[in-house]
Protein backbone atom coordinates (compact mmCIF):
# COMPACT_ATOMS: atom_id res chain seq x y z
CA UNK A 1 0.00 0.00 0.00
CA UNK A 2 1.90 2.77 -1.14
CA UNK A 3 -0.56 5.59 0.44
CA UNK A 4 0.06 4.19 4.09
CA UNK A 5 4.25 4.44 2.97
CA UNK A 6 3.99 8.03 1.67
CA UNK A 7 1.51 8.76 5.37
CA UNK A 8 4.38 6.84 7.52
CA UNK A 9 6.82 9.42 6.22
CA UNK A 10 5.12 12.38 6.07
CA UNK A 11 3.78 11.55 9.85
CA UNK A 12 7.42 11.38 10.57
CA UNK A 13 9.03 14.28 8.97
CA UNK A 14 6.35 16.36 10.75
CA UNK A 15 7.13 14.75 14.17
CA UNK A 16 10.49 15.06 13.76
CA UNK A 17 10.04 18.51 12.61
CA UNK A 18 8.04 19.58 15.32
CA UNK A 19 10.68 18.27 18.00
CA UNK A 20 13.57 19.88 16.22
CA UNK A 21 11.94 23.16 16.53
CA UNK A 22 11.24 22.89 20.04
CA UNK A 23 14.49 21.88 20.93
CA UNK A 24 16.05 24.50 18.61
CA UNK A 25 14.09 27.60 20.67
CA UNK A 26 14.51 25.49 23.62
CA UNK A 27 18.41 25.78 23.80
CA UNK A 28 18.20 29.52 23.08
CA UNK A 29 18.87 31.53 25.64
CA UNK A 30 16.85 34.33 25.52
CA UNK A 31 13.35 32.70 26.38
CA UNK A 32 15.20 31.48 29.24
CA UNK A 33 16.02 34.76 30.56
CA UNK A 34 12.85 36.21 29.18
CA UNK A 35 11.15 34.19 32.16
CA UNK A 36 14.05 34.87 34.85
CA UNK A 37 13.92 38.75 33.73
CA UNK A 38 10.64 39.47 34.36
CA UNK A 39 10.26 36.92 37.68
CA UNK A 40 12.98 38.96 39.27
CA UNK A 41 14.05 42.16 37.93
CA UNK A 42 11.03 43.89 35.83
CA UNK A 43 9.90 44.97 39.51
CA UNK A 44 13.14 47.68 39.11
CA UNK A 45 14.29 47.51 35.55
CA UNK A 46 12.65 47.46 32.52
CA UNK A 47 14.76 45.89 29.18
CA UNK A 48 14.58 49.43 27.16
CA UNK A 49 16.15 52.91 28.53
CA UNK A 50 14.04 53.62 30.97
CA UNK A 51 14.44 53.88 34.50
CA UNK A 52 12.24 52.14 36.60
CA UNK A 53 13.70 51.75 39.96
CA UNK A 54 17.11 51.02 39.11
CA UNK A 55 18.78 52.11 35.71
CA UNK A 56 16.97 50.88 31.86
CA UNK A 57 19.39 48.02 30.88
CA UNK A 58 19.20 48.12 27.27
CA UNK A 59 23.09 48.07 25.98
CA UNK A 60 23.98 46.33 29.47
CA UNK A 61 26.30 44.26 27.67
CA UNK A 62 28.06 46.69 25.95
CA UNK A 63 28.63 48.71 29.35
CA UNK A 64 30.14 46.06 31.50
CA UNK A 65 31.65 43.14 30.99
CA UNK A 66 29.57 39.55 31.26
CA UNK A 67 31.69 38.58 34.54
CA UNK A 68 31.59 42.27 36.20
CA UNK A 69 27.33 41.54 35.33
CA UNK A 70 27.42 38.18 36.99
CA UNK A 71 29.03 38.74 40.33
CA UNK A 72 27.13 42.47 40.18
CA UNK A 73 23.93 40.20 40.15
CA UNK A 74 25.25 37.88 42.92
CA UNK A 75 25.96 40.22 45.20
CA UNK A 76 25.64 43.80 44.03
CA UNK A 77 26.10 45.19 47.81
CA UNK A 78 30.06 43.46 47.99
CA UNK A 79 30.27 44.99 44.53
CA UNK A 80 30.06 48.57 45.76
CA UNK A 81 32.02 47.56 48.98
CA UNK A 82 34.70 46.43 47.23
CA UNK A 83 34.97 49.95 46.34
CA UNK A 84 34.36 48.98 42.45
CA UNK A 85 33.94 52.84 40.95
CA UNK A 86 31.63 51.67 38.33
CA UNK A 87 29.50 50.26 41.15
CA UNK A 88 30.18 53.42 43.72
CA UNK A 89 29.12 55.84 41.50
CA UNK A 90 25.85 54.23 40.36
CA UNK A 91 25.06 53.63 44.18
CA UNK A 92 25.70 57.37 44.73
CA UNK A 93 23.70 58.16 41.18
CA UNK A 94 20.62 55.98 42.43
CA UNK A 95 20.14 57.62 46.10
CA UNK A 96 21.61 54.32 47.78
CA UNK A 97 18.87 52.15 46.45
CA UNK A 98 19.98 48.61 47.04
CA UNK A 99 19.54 46.19 44.41
CA UNK A 100 18.38 42.58 45.98
CA UNK A 101 21.12 40.34 45.41
CA UNK A 102 20.35 37.28 43.73
CA UNK A 103 23.30 34.60 44.62
CA UNK A 104 20.85 31.33 43.24
CA UNK A 105 20.87 32.39 39.56
CA UNK A 106 23.71 30.88 37.87
CA UNK A 107 26.19 32.06 35.22
CA UNK A 108 24.12 30.62 32.71
CA UNK A 109 20.67 32.12 33.49
CA UNK A 110 22.85 35.31 34.13
CA UNK A 111 23.82 35.48 30.76
CA UNK A 112 20.46 34.45 29.49
CA UNK A 113 18.60 37.47 31.10
CA UNK A 114 21.78 39.90 28.86
CA UNK A 115 21.12 37.90 25.81
CA UNK A 116 17.12 38.33 26.40
CA UNK A 117 17.93 42.30 27.13
CA UNK A 118 20.16 42.31 23.95
CA UNK A 119 17.48 40.59 22.31
CA UNK A 120 15.02 42.72 23.22
CA UNK A 121 16.74 46.22 21.99
CA UNK A 122 17.32 44.34 18.68
CA UNK A 123 13.80 43.85 18.10
CA UNK A 124 12.16 46.67 15.52
CA UNK A 125 9.02 47.18 17.77
CA UNK A 126 8.74 47.83 21.61
CA UNK A 127 6.57 44.17 22.91
CA UNK A 128 3.85 44.65 24.96
CA UNK A 129 6.19 43.88 27.83
CA UNK A 130 7.94 47.23 27.24
CA UNK A 131 5.25 49.22 26.75
CA UNK A 132 3.83 48.58 30.30
CA UNK A 133 6.79 48.87 31.54
CA UNK A 134 6.70 52.12 32.93
CA UNK A 135 4.54 50.42 35.45
CA UNK A 136 6.93 47.73 36.01
CA UNK A 137 4.75 44.31 35.44
CA UNK A 138 4.15 43.44 32.31
CA UNK A 139 1.16 41.99 30.26
CA UNK A 140 0.29 38.39 31.22
CA UNK A 141 -0.13 37.57 28.23
CA UNK A 142 3.63 38.16 26.87
CA UNK A 143 5.32 35.91 29.56
CA UNK A 144 2.62 32.80 28.43
CA UNK A 145 3.06 34.09 25.10
CA UNK A 146 6.33 31.35 24.11
CA UNK A 147 4.06 28.39 25.88
CA UNK A 148 1.00 29.47 23.86
CA UNK A 149 3.59 29.42 20.50
CA UNK A 150 4.26 25.99 21.35
CA UNK A 151 0.70 24.61 21.75
CA UNK A 152 -0.07 26.43 18.32
CA UNK A 153 2.68 24.62 16.51
CA UNK A 154 1.43 21.26 17.65
CA UNK A 155 -2.25 21.96 17.45
CA UNK A 156 -1.68 22.85 13.70
CA UNK A 157 0.73 19.55 13.32
CA UNK A 158 -1.88 17.36 14.87
CA UNK A 159 -4.74 19.22 12.47
CA UNK A 160 -2.46 18.21 9.18
CA UNK A 161 -1.55 15.19 10.31
CA UNK A 162 -5.33 14.13 10.80
CA UNK A 163 -6.12 16.02 7.20
CA UNK A 164 -3.72 13.68 5.76
CA UNK A 165 -5.37 10.63 7.57
CA UNK A 166 -8.24 11.43 6.69
CA UNK A 167 -7.10 12.51 2.83
CA UNK A 168 -5.66 9.00 2.02
CA UNK A 169 -8.69 7.07 4.31
CA UNK A 170 -10.88 8.88 1.57
CA UNK A 171 -8.59 7.74 -1.35
CA UNK A 172 -8.30 4.21 -0.28
CA UNK A 173 -12.17 4.19 0.30
CA UNK A 174 -13.20 5.26 -2.97
CA UNK A 175 -10.35 3.33 -4.61
CA UNK A 176 -12.43 0.42 -2.79
CA UNK A 177 -15.54 1.75 -4.02
CA UNK A 178 -14.58 1.59 -7.86
CA UNK A 179 -13.12 -2.33 -7.40
CA UNK A 180 -16.15 -4.58 -8.20
CA UNK A 181 -16.97 -6.97 -5.31
CA UNK A 182 -17.19 -9.95 -8.44
CA UNK A 183 -14.05 -8.70 -10.10
CA UNK A 184 -10.98 -11.26 -10.37
CA UNK A 185 -8.93 -9.13 -7.89
CA UNK A 186 -11.10 -9.32 -5.20
CA UNK A 187 -12.01 -12.32 -5.63
CA UNK A 188 -8.58 -13.62 -4.50
CA UNK A 189 -8.14 -11.53 -1.24
CA UNK A 190 -11.77 -12.39 0.52
CA UNK A 191 -10.97 -9.38 2.95
CA UNK A 192 -10.67 -6.84 -0.08
CA UNK A 193 -13.68 -8.65 -1.19
CA UNK A 194 -15.73 -7.85 2.00
CA UNK A 195 -14.35 -4.16 2.28
CA UNK A 196 -15.31 -3.55 -1.14
CA UNK A 197 -18.69 -4.45 -0.74
CA UNK A 198 -18.90 -2.68 2.81
CA UNK A 199 -17.70 0.79 1.14
CA UNK A 200 -20.23 0.53 -1.22
CA UNK A 201 -22.76 0.40 0.85
CA UNK A 202 -21.47 2.49 2.92
CA UNK A 203 -20.70 5.56 -0.01
CA UNK A 204 -24.22 4.31 -1.62
CA UNK A 205 -26.35 4.91 1.66
CA UNK A 206 -27.86 8.41 1.73
CA UNK A 207 -28.52 8.25 5.86
CA UNK A 208 -25.01 7.87 6.56
CA UNK A 209 -24.00 11.06 4.10
CA UNK A 210 -26.69 13.20 5.37
CA UNK A 211 -25.60 12.17 9.01
CA UNK A 212 -21.76 12.73 8.31
CA UNK A 213 -23.14 16.03 7.13
CA UNK A 214 -25.28 17.18 9.79
CA UNK A 215 -22.91 16.30 12.32
CA UNK A 216 -20.40 18.84 10.84
CA UNK A 217 -23.04 21.55 10.81
CA UNK A 218 -23.87 20.92 14.09
CA UNK A 219 -20.17 21.52 15.34
CA UNK A 220 -19.45 24.24 13.38
CA UNK A 221 -23.27 25.68 14.55
CA UNK A 222 -21.75 24.86 17.91
CA UNK A 223 -18.08 26.95 17.88
CA UNK A 224 -19.78 29.60 16.12
CA UNK A 225 -22.46 29.99 19.21
CA UNK A 226 -19.77 29.16 21.64
CA UNK A 227 -17.49 32.34 20.22
CA UNK A 228 -20.45 34.70 20.11
CA UNK A 229 -21.60 34.52 23.39
CA UNK A 230 -17.68 35.02 24.48
CA UNK A 231 -17.47 38.12 22.84
CA UNK A 232 -18.02 41.05 25.42
CA UNK A 233 -17.90 39.04 28.23
CA UNK A 234 -14.97 38.86 30.52
CA UNK A 235 -16.05 37.24 33.76
CA UNK A 236 -12.28 36.02 35.34
CA UNK A 237 -10.87 38.73 34.34
CA UNK A 238 -7.96 39.93 36.30
CA UNK A 239 -5.52 41.71 34.88
CA UNK A 240 -2.03 42.18 36.53
CA UNK A 241 -1.84 46.28 37.75
CA UNK A 242 1.09 48.64 37.57
CA UNK A 243 1.79 48.24 41.40
CA UNK A 244 1.14 45.12 43.50
CA UNK A 245 -1.87 46.59 45.17
CA UNK A 246 -3.31 44.36 47.41
CA UNK A 247 -7.14 44.17 48.46
CA UNK A 248 -6.31 41.39 51.32
CA UNK A 249 -4.28 43.26 52.66
CA UNK A 250 -5.56 46.31 52.77
CA UNK A 251 -9.34 45.23 52.86
CA UNK A 252 -9.32 42.19 54.58
CA UNK A 253 -6.06 41.78 57.11
CA UNK A 254 -6.03 45.63 57.80
CA UNK A 255 -9.78 46.40 57.04
CA UNK A 256 -9.51 49.35 55.69
CA UNK A 257 -13.00 50.27 54.82
CA UNK A 258 -13.92 50.35 50.79
CA UNK A 259 -15.68 53.55 51.23
CA UNK A 260 -12.37 55.16 52.38
CA UNK A 261 -10.37 54.42 48.95
CA UNK A 262 -13.53 53.77 46.71
CA UNK A 263 -14.98 57.49 47.58
CA UNK A 264 -18.46 57.41 44.95
CA UNK A 265 -19.22 54.06 45.88
CA UNK A 266 -22.65 54.98 48.47
CA UNK A 267 -23.08 58.43 47.21
CA UNK A 268 -22.44 58.48 43.20
CA UNK A 269 -22.80 56.60 39.83
CA UNK A 270 -19.14 55.43 39.80
CA UNK A 271 -17.32 54.01 42.79
CA UNK A 272 -14.15 55.70 41.79
CA UNK A 273 -10.17 54.67 41.93
CA UNK A 274 -8.57 55.94 44.78
CA UNK A 275 -5.75 59.11 43.71
CA UNK A 276 -1.93 58.22 44.68
CA UNK A 277 -2.74 61.15 47.68
CA UNK A 278 -5.07 58.81 49.36
CA UNK A 279 -2.24 55.83 49.24
CA UNK A 280 0.04 58.81 50.78
CA UNK A 281 -2.52 59.34 53.59
CA UNK A 282 0.05 55.85 54.85
CA UNK A 283 2.47 55.72 52.53
CA UNK A 284 4.36 58.36 53.54
CA UNK A 285 5.00 56.38 56.73
CA UNK A 286 4.85 53.16 56.07
CA UNK A 287 6.80 51.05 53.94
CA UNK A 288 8.90 53.74 52.33
CA UNK A 289 11.66 51.63 51.09
CA UNK A 290 9.77 48.87 49.49
CA UNK A 291 9.73 48.96 45.37
CA UNK A 292 6.58 48.86 45.17
CA UNK A 293 5.71 52.06 47.75
CA UNK A 294 8.42 53.98 45.38
CA UNK A 295 6.06 53.63 42.14
CA UNK A 296 3.49 55.74 44.50
CA UNK A 297 5.88 58.91 44.91
CA UNK A 298 7.52 58.28 41.14
CA UNK A 299 3.78 59.36 40.09
CA UNK A 300 3.48 62.01 42.38
CA UNK A 301 6.51 63.47 41.39
CA UNK A 302 5.46 62.83 37.71
CA UNK A 303 2.42 64.32 38.56
CA UNK A 304 1.58 61.42 36.08
CA UNK A 305 -1.81 59.27 37.70
CA UNK A 306 -1.04 55.59 38.48
CA UNK A 307 -2.27 53.66 35.53
CA UNK A 308 -4.34 51.09 36.95
CA UNK A 309 -6.22 48.49 34.66
CA UNK A 310 -10.15 48.58 34.44
CA UNK A 311 -11.46 45.13 35.34
CA UNK A 312 -15.01 45.91 35.42
CA UNK A 313 -16.39 48.09 31.99
CA UNK A 314 -19.81 47.84 30.83
CA UNK A 315 -20.46 48.90 27.07
CA UNK A 316 -21.53 52.53 26.99
CA UNK A 317 -24.84 51.87 26.46
CA UNK A 318 -26.38 50.90 29.77
CA UNK A 319 -26.43 52.96 32.68
CA UNK A 320 -25.31 51.92 36.18
CA UNK A 321 -25.16 53.88 39.43
CA UNK A 322 -23.56 52.85 42.52
CA UNK A 323 -25.21 54.34 44.81
CA UNK A 324 -28.90 53.08 44.20
CA UNK A 325 -27.36 49.96 44.57
CA UNK A 326 -25.26 50.21 47.44
CA UNK A 327 -26.82 53.13 49.51
CA UNK A 328 -30.77 53.11 48.34
CA UNK A 329 -30.72 49.19 47.87
CA UNK A 330 -28.45 48.10 51.09
CA UNK A 331 -26.72 45.65 48.50
CA UNK A 332 -23.37 44.63 49.96
CA UNK A 333 -20.17 45.00 47.33
CA UNK A 334 -19.99 40.94 47.76
CA UNK A 335 -23.65 40.74 45.88
CA UNK A 336 -22.17 41.77 42.80
CA UNK A 337 -18.30 41.98 43.03
CA UNK A 338 -17.48 38.56 45.03
CA UNK A 339 -14.78 38.06 48.26
CA UNK A 340 -12.51 41.28 47.16
CA UNK A 341 -11.34 41.73 50.03
CA UNK A 342 -9.94 38.27 49.92
CA UNK A 343 -8.18 38.84 46.40
CA UNK A 344 -4.78 39.61 46.16
CA UNK A 345 -5.37 40.31 42.36
CA UNK A 346 -9.12 41.85 42.04
CA UNK A 347 -11.55 39.77 39.41
CA UNK A 348 -14.28 40.10 37.68
CA UNK A 349 -16.85 37.55 39.19
CA UNK A 350 -20.21 38.47 37.51
CA UNK A 351 -20.94 38.32 34.01
CA UNK A 352 -22.06 41.65 33.77
CA UNK A 353 -24.10 41.16 31.05
CA UNK A 354 -28.12 42.56 30.96
CA UNK A 355 -29.51 38.87 31.92
CA UNK A 356 -27.59 38.98 35.21
CA UNK A 357 -28.74 42.35 36.20
CA UNK A 358 -32.21 41.69 34.84
CA UNK A 359 -32.08 38.18 36.47
CA UNK A 360 -31.29 40.04 40.30
CA UNK A 361 -34.20 42.32 39.87
CA UNK A 362 -36.74 39.56 39.31
CA UNK A 363 -35.69 38.06 42.46
CA UNK A 364 -34.34 40.67 44.71
CA UNK A 365 -36.73 42.47 47.22
CA UNK A 366 -36.85 46.25 47.67
CA UNK A 367 -35.42 47.48 50.21
CA UNK A 368 -38.00 49.19 51.41
CA UNK A 369 -37.80 49.54 55.35
CA UNK A 370 -37.14 53.18 56.85
CA UNK A 371 -37.58 54.55 53.33
CA UNK A 372 -40.90 56.34 53.20
CA UNK A 373 -40.34 57.17 49.69
CA UNK A 374 -41.65 53.50 48.87
CA UNK A 375 -44.50 53.18 51.88
CA UNK A 376 -47.31 54.44 48.95
CA UNK A 377 -46.22 51.99 46.55
CA UNK A 378 -46.04 49.26 49.36
CA UNK A 379 -49.06 49.62 50.41
CA UNK A 380 -50.59 49.66 46.38
CA UNK A 381 -48.52 46.33 46.15
CA UNK A 382 -49.52 44.57 48.50
CA UNK A 383 -53.19 44.76 47.66
CA UNK A 384 -53.03 42.44 44.97
CA UNK A 385 -49.64 40.53 45.77
CA UNK A 386 -48.56 38.37 48.40
CA UNK A 387 -44.91 38.57 47.08
CA UNK A 388 -43.15 41.37 48.57
CA UNK A 389 -42.07 44.16 46.42
CA UNK A 390 -38.93 43.45 43.97
CA UNK A 391 -37.24 45.41 41.85
CA UNK A 392 -39.09 44.29 38.64
CA UNK A 393 -42.55 45.95 40.50
CA UNK A 394 -40.64 49.71 40.50
CA UNK A 395 -39.74 49.53 37.16
CA UNK A 396 -36.38 47.56 37.26
CA UNK A 397 -37.03 45.41 33.93
CA UNK A 398 -38.19 48.64 32.05
CA UNK A 399 -35.43 49.32 28.88
CA UNK A 400 -34.93 52.82 29.52
CA UNK A 401 -33.70 52.76 33.24
CA UNK A 402 -30.69 51.31 31.87
CA UNK A 403 -30.47 52.27 28.25
CA UNK A 404 -29.57 55.83 27.66
C1 LIG B 1 14.84 46.04 44.28
C2 LIG B 1 15.14 46.60 43.01
C3 LIG B 1 16.03 45.82 42.06
C4 LIG B 1 15.87 44.54 41.59
C5 LIG B 1 14.77 43.55 41.96
C6 LIG B 1 16.93 44.33 40.63
N1 LIG B 1 17.71 45.44 40.54
FE1 LIG B 1 19.35 45.67 39.36
N2 LIG B 1 19.63 47.55 40.11
C7 LIG B 1 18.82 48.17 41.02
C8 LIG B 1 19.34 49.48 41.32
C9 LIG B 1 18.71 50.49 42.27
C10 LIG B 1 20.50 49.63 40.54
C11 LIG B 1 21.42 50.85 40.51
C12 LIG B 1 22.61 50.60 41.42
C13 LIG B 1 22.30 50.66 42.88
O1 LIG B 1 21.61 51.58 43.34
O2 LIG B 1 22.73 49.74 43.58
C14 LIG B 1 20.65 48.39 39.79
C15 LIG B 1 21.67 48.16 38.87
C16 LIG B 1 21.75 47.05 38.07
C17 LIG B 1 22.71 46.85 37.02
C18 LIG B 1 23.76 47.82 36.57
C19 LIG B 1 23.10 48.73 35.56
C20 LIG B 1 24.02 49.68 34.81
O3 LIG B 1 23.43 50.56 34.15
O4 LIG B 1 25.20 49.54 34.89
C21 LIG B 1 22.46 45.63 36.46
C22 LIG B 1 23.18 44.98 35.33
C23 LIG B 1 21.32 45.07 37.16
N3 LIG B 1 20.93 45.96 38.14
C24 LIG B 1 20.77 43.84 36.87
C25 LIG B 1 19.70 43.30 37.53
C26 LIG B 1 19.14 42.03 37.21
C27 LIG B 1 19.63 41.10 36.11
C28 LIG B 1 18.11 41.82 38.06
C29 LIG B 1 17.22 40.60 38.16
C30 LIG B 1 17.87 39.32 38.27
C31 LIG B 1 18.03 42.98 38.92
N4 LIG B 1 19.00 43.85 38.55
C32 LIG B 1 17.08 43.16 39.90
C33 LIG B 1 17.68 47.66 41.59
C34 LIG B 1 17.20 46.38 41.39
C1 LIG C 1 -6.52 51.34 50.26
C2 LIG C 1 -7.41 51.62 49.19
C3 LIG C 1 -8.48 50.62 48.80
C4 LIG C 1 -9.40 49.99 49.61
C5 LIG C 1 -9.54 50.09 51.13
C6 LIG C 1 -10.25 49.21 48.75
N1 LIG C 1 -9.85 49.37 47.45
FE1 LIG C 1 -10.73 48.55 45.82
N2 LIG C 1 -9.27 49.33 44.63
C7 LIG C 1 -8.22 50.11 45.07
C8 LIG C 1 -7.33 50.37 43.96
C9 LIG C 1 -6.04 51.17 44.01
C10 LIG C 1 -7.88 49.70 42.84
C11 LIG C 1 -7.32 49.64 41.42
C12 LIG C 1 -6.27 48.57 41.31
C13 LIG C 1 -6.82 47.18 41.35
O1 LIG C 1 -7.70 46.84 40.57
O2 LIG C 1 -6.34 46.40 42.22
C14 LIG C 1 -9.10 49.06 43.30
C15 LIG C 1 -9.95 48.31 42.49
C16 LIG C 1 -11.16 47.78 42.91
C17 LIG C 1 -12.11 47.14 42.05
C18 LIG C 1 -11.97 46.92 40.55
C19 LIG C 1 -12.11 48.21 39.81
C20 LIG C 1 -12.17 48.02 38.33
O3 LIG C 1 -11.23 48.43 37.66
O4 LIG C 1 -13.16 47.45 37.85
C21 LIG C 1 -13.17 46.75 42.82
C22 LIG C 1 -14.42 46.04 42.36
C23 LIG C 1 -12.85 47.13 44.17
N3 LIG C 1 -11.64 47.76 44.19
C24 LIG C 1 -13.67 46.88 45.24
C25 LIG C 1 -13.30 47.12 46.56
C26 LIG C 1 -14.04 46.64 47.69
C27 LIG C 1 -15.31 45.85 47.60
C28 LIG C 1 -13.39 47.06 48.80
C29 LIG C 1 -13.73 46.79 50.24
C30 LIG C 1 -13.90 45.41 50.61
C31 LIG C 1 -12.23 47.81 48.35
N4 LIG C 1 -12.20 47.80 46.98
C32 LIG C 1 -11.32 48.44 49.20
C33 LIG C 1 -8.05 50.62 46.33
C34 LIG C 1 -8.77 50.22 47.44
C1 LIG D 1 -4.99 53.40 55.71
C2 LIG D 1 -3.60 53.13 55.43
C3 LIG D 1 -3.21 52.70 54.02
C4 LIG D 1 -3.61 53.25 52.82
C5 LIG D 1 -4.56 54.41 52.58
C6 LIG D 1 -2.90 52.54 51.80
N1 LIG D 1 -2.11 51.57 52.35
FE1 LIG D 1 -0.86 50.30 51.34
N2 LIG D 1 -0.33 49.45 53.09
C7 LIG D 1 -0.79 49.79 54.33
C8 LIG D 1 -0.23 48.89 55.32
C9 LIG D 1 -0.49 48.93 56.82
C10 LIG D 1 0.60 47.99 54.61
C11 LIG D 1 1.41 46.81 55.18
C12 LIG D 1 2.78 47.28 55.54
C13 LIG D 1 3.64 46.14 56.04
O1 LIG D 1 3.54 45.04 55.49
O2 LIG D 1 4.42 46.40 56.94
C14 LIG D 1 0.52 48.37 53.21
C15 LIG D 1 1.22 47.73 52.21
C16 LIG D 1 1.16 48.09 50.87
C17 LIG D 1 1.93 47.47 49.81
C18 LIG D 1 2.88 46.31 49.98
C19 LIG D 1 4.28 46.88 50.12
C20 LIG D 1 5.33 45.82 50.29
O3 LIG D 1 6.35 45.90 49.63
O4 LIG D 1 5.10 44.92 51.10
C21 LIG D 1 1.59 48.09 48.65
C22 LIG D 1 2.14 47.82 47.26
C23 LIG D 1 0.62 49.11 48.98
N3 LIG D 1 0.39 49.10 50.34
C24 LIG D 1 0.06 49.97 48.05
C25 LIG D 1 -0.89 50.92 48.35
C26 LIG D 1 -1.53 51.76 47.38
C27 LIG D 1 -1.26 51.73 45.88
C28 LIG D 1 -2.39 52.55 48.04
C29 LIG D 1 -3.33 53.57 47.46
C30 LIG D 1 -4.29 53.09 46.48
C31 LIG D 1 -2.31 52.21 49.44
N4 LIG D 1 -1.39 51.21 49.59
C32 LIG D 1 -3.04 52.82 50.44
C33 LIG D 1 -1.65 50.84 54.62
C34 LIG D 1 -2.27 51.64 53.70
C1 LIG E 1 -25.45 45.68 41.96
C2 LIG E 1 -24.13 45.30 41.69
C3 LIG E 1 -22.96 46.05 42.32
C4 LIG E 1 -22.75 46.31 43.65
C5 LIG E 1 -23.63 45.99 44.83
C6 LIG E 1 -21.46 46.99 43.73
N1 LIG E 1 -20.93 47.11 42.49
FE1 LIG E 1 -19.15 47.95 42.00
N2 LIG E 1 -19.54 47.71 40.01
C7 LIG E 1 -20.68 47.10 39.51
C8 LIG E 1 -20.69 47.24 38.06
C9 LIG E 1 -21.77 46.72 37.13
C10 LIG E 1 -19.52 47.94 37.72
C11 LIG E 1 -19.07 48.39 36.33
C12 LIG E 1 -19.61 49.79 36.13
C13 LIG E 1 -19.32 50.39 34.76
O1 LIG E 1 -18.52 49.86 34.02
O2 LIG E 1 -19.90 51.44 34.48
C14 LIG E 1 -18.81 48.21 38.97
C15 LIG E 1 -17.61 48.88 39.08
C16 LIG E 1 -16.92 49.10 40.26
C17 LIG E 1 -15.64 49.74 40.38
C18 LIG E 1 -14.81 50.28 39.23
C19 LIG E 1 -14.93 51.78 39.13
C20 LIG E 1 -16.28 52.26 38.70
O3 LIG E 1 -16.91 53.01 39.46
O4 LIG E 1 -16.75 51.87 37.62
C21 LIG E 1 -15.32 49.79 41.71
C22 LIG E 1 -14.08 50.39 42.33
C23 LIG E 1 -16.41 49.19 42.43
N3 LIG E 1 -17.36 48.78 41.52
C24 LIG E 1 -16.45 49.08 43.81
C25 LIG E 1 -17.57 48.66 44.51
C26 LIG E 1 -17.68 48.70 45.96
C27 LIG E 1 -16.58 49.18 46.91
C28 LIG E 1 -18.91 48.24 46.27
C29 LIG E 1 -19.54 48.10 47.66
C30 LIG E 1 -19.58 49.28 48.51
C31 LIG E 1 -19.59 47.92 45.03
N4 LIG E 1 -18.74 48.20 43.99
C32 LIG E 1 -20.87 47.41 44.92
C33 LIG E 1 -21.66 46.48 40.22
C34 LIG E 1 -21.82 46.55 41.59
C1 LIG F 1 -27.46 41.78 43.17
C2 LIG F 1 -28.68 42.28 42.59
C3 LIG F 1 -28.61 43.33 41.51
C4 LIG F 1 -27.85 43.33 40.38
C5 LIG F 1 -26.86 42.28 39.94
C6 LIG F 1 -28.18 44.53 39.66
N1 LIG F 1 -29.12 45.24 40.33
FE1 LIG F 1 -29.96 46.98 39.72
N2 LIG F 1 -31.07 47.03 41.43
C7 LIG F 1 -31.03 46.12 42.44
C8 LIG F 1 -31.88 46.54 43.51
C9 LIG F 1 -32.12 45.82 44.83
C10 LIG F 1 -32.46 47.77 43.09
C11 LIG F 1 -33.49 48.63 43.85
C12 LIG F 1 -32.85 49.77 44.50
C13 LIG F 1 -33.90 50.61 45.17
O1 LIG F 1 -34.32 50.25 46.27
O2 LIG F 1 -34.32 51.60 44.55
C14 LIG F 1 -31.93 48.04 41.77
C15 LIG F 1 -32.29 49.14 41.02
C16 LIG F 1 -31.78 49.43 39.78
C17 LIG F 1 -32.18 50.55 38.97
C18 LIG F 1 -33.27 51.54 39.31
C19 LIG F 1 -34.57 50.95 38.96
C20 LIG F 1 -35.73 51.84 39.32
O3 LIG F 1 -36.73 51.69 38.68
O4 LIG F 1 -35.58 52.66 40.22
C21 LIG F 1 -31.42 50.51 37.83
C22 LIG F 1 -31.47 51.47 36.66
C23 LIG F 1 -30.55 49.37 37.93
N3 LIG F 1 -30.80 48.74 39.11
C24 LIG F 1 -29.63 49.00 36.97
C25 LIG F 1 -28.85 47.86 37.04
C26 LIG F 1 -27.92 47.45 36.01
C27 LIG F 1 -27.65 48.20 34.72
C28 LIG F 1 -27.37 46.30 36.44
C29 LIG F 1 -26.36 45.43 35.72
C30 LIG F 1 -25.17 46.05 35.23
C31 LIG F 1 -27.94 45.98 37.72
N4 LIG F 1 -28.84 46.95 38.05
C32 LIG F 1 -27.61 44.86 38.44
C33 LIG F 1 -30.32 44.95 42.45
C34 LIG F 1 -29.42 44.55 41.48
C1 LIG G 1 -31.48 46.16 34.53
C2 LIG G 1 -30.84 46.81 33.45
C3 LIG G 1 -31.27 46.56 32.02
C4 LIG G 1 -32.54 46.56 31.51
C5 LIG G 1 -33.85 46.76 32.27
C6 LIG G 1 -32.41 46.38 30.10
N1 LIG G 1 -31.10 46.25 29.75
FE1 LIG G 1 -30.36 45.96 27.87
N2 LIG G 1 -28.46 45.85 28.62
C7 LIG G 1 -28.13 46.02 29.95
C8 LIG G 1 -26.71 45.90 30.08
C9 LIG G 1 -25.92 46.02 31.38
C10 LIG G 1 -26.20 45.65 28.79
C11 LIG G 1 -24.74 45.46 28.40
C12 LIG G 1 -24.25 44.10 28.73
C13 LIG G 1 -24.51 43.12 27.66
O1 LIG G 1 -24.22 43.40 26.49
O2 LIG G 1 -25.01 42.02 27.97
C14 LIG G 1 -27.34 45.63 27.89
C15 LIG G 1 -27.24 45.41 26.53
C16 LIG G 1 -28.31 45.57 25.66
C17 LIG G 1 -28.20 45.53 24.23
C18 LIG G 1 -26.94 45.35 23.46
C19 LIG G 1 -26.60 43.92 23.36
C20 LIG G 1 -25.25 43.74 22.77
O3 LIG G 1 -24.92 42.58 22.54
O4 LIG G 1 -24.52 44.70 22.60
C21 LIG G 1 -29.44 45.71 23.71
C22 LIG G 1 -29.83 45.78 22.25
C23 LIG G 1 -30.34 45.87 24.84
N3 LIG G 1 -29.62 45.77 26.00
C24 LIG G 1 -31.69 46.09 24.73
C25 LIG G 1 -32.57 46.18 25.78
C26 LIG G 1 -34.03 46.30 25.66
C27 LIG G 1 -34.77 46.37 24.36
C28 LIG G 1 -34.52 46.36 26.93
C29 LIG G 1 -35.98 46.43 27.37
C30 LIG G 1 -36.82 45.35 26.99
C31 LIG G 1 -33.38 46.29 27.85
N4 LIG G 1 -32.23 46.17 27.12
C32 LIG G 1 -33.50 46.34 29.24
C33 LIG G 1 -28.99 46.27 31.00
C34 LIG G 1 -30.37 46.36 30.90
Amino acid sequence: MITMKRLKVVALMAVLGFFASVVSVKAQDPAEGEQIFKNNCTSCHAATDEVVIGPGLKGISQRRPIDWLVKWVHNPQAVIASGDKYAVDLFNKYNKTQMTAFPNLSEGQIKSVVAYIDAQAAAPVPTAGAVTAAGAAPAEGSANGGMMQYIMIALLLIMVLVLVALLSIVSSLSKLASVSPDSPEAQNVPLLKRLAENGKKLAANSAFKTGAALLITLLIGKATIDAAYGVGIHQGYAPEQPIQFSHKLHAGQYQINCNYCHTGVYKGKGANIPSANICMNCHNAIKRESPEIQKIYRSLEKDEPIQWVRVHNLPDLAYFNHSQHTNVGGLECTNCHGEIAKMEVVQQRSTLTMGWCIDCHRKTDVNTKGNAYYDKLVELHSKDHKEPLKVQNIGGLECSKCHY
